[in-house]
């Protein structure tokens, strides 16, 4: 089926909140959080959605200040994993943050999340810096970073 990745609007809310607490379930964004962003309540930050017919495939959220843009979330669902997807919201964050002036894109990570940390080197990512007790059960953050694809 035909992959679609849009901005996110305000129906997507109750979508995503789902998503976040299927696959982000120890550090899960609350539905309030996610109704502010995708409603362009918080300034610097921008909600994508991909679609695969009616269906949330997966969403991530960038926010971008000056030159550095901050890749805060990015998600797929579990059936649609492997497929494309993140790869597809990966490249709307690069020509998001290189429309908005960014150069730099990080993201901070779970050292213990092998699956994500294969996506991001595959996506040109390196280690940047190590966050020790970052996440609320005392896991390790690893910092990544790489230039923001022009066109990506
Ligand atoms: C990490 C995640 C976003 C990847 O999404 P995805 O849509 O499956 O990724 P893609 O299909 O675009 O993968 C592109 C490539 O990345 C690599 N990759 C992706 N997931 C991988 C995994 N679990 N193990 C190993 N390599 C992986 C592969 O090289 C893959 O290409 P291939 O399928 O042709 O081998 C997804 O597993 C997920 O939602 N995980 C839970 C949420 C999460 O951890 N988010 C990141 C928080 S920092």
């Amino acid at each position: 089926m035909t992959l679609r990745v849009r901005p996110a609007d305000p129906g997507d809310a109750d979508a995503i909140a789902d998503l976040e607490q299927v696959a982000l379930p120890l550090d899960a964004w609350s539905q309030a959080l996610v109704e502010e962003g995708v409603g362009g309540r918080l300034p610097t930050t921008q909600y994508f959605v991909a679609e695969q017919g009616l269906l949330l495939a997966g969403y991530a959220v960038v926010s971008v200040v000056q030159d550095v843009a901050e890749l805060q979330r990015i998600a797929t669902a579990p059936a649609a994993r492997r497929t494309g997807v993140a790869t597809a919201l990966l490249a709307a964050v690069d020509a998001h943050a290189a429309a908005g002036g960014a150069a730099r894109l990080l993201l901070e990570v779970r050292e213990d999340n092998g699956g994500a940390l294969a996506f991001y080197t595959g996506a040109g990512f390196a280690e940047l810096a190590r966050r020790p007790g970052y996440y609320r059960d005392g896991t390790d953050a690893v910092v990544l970073e790489r230039s923001v694809r022009m066109d990506p």
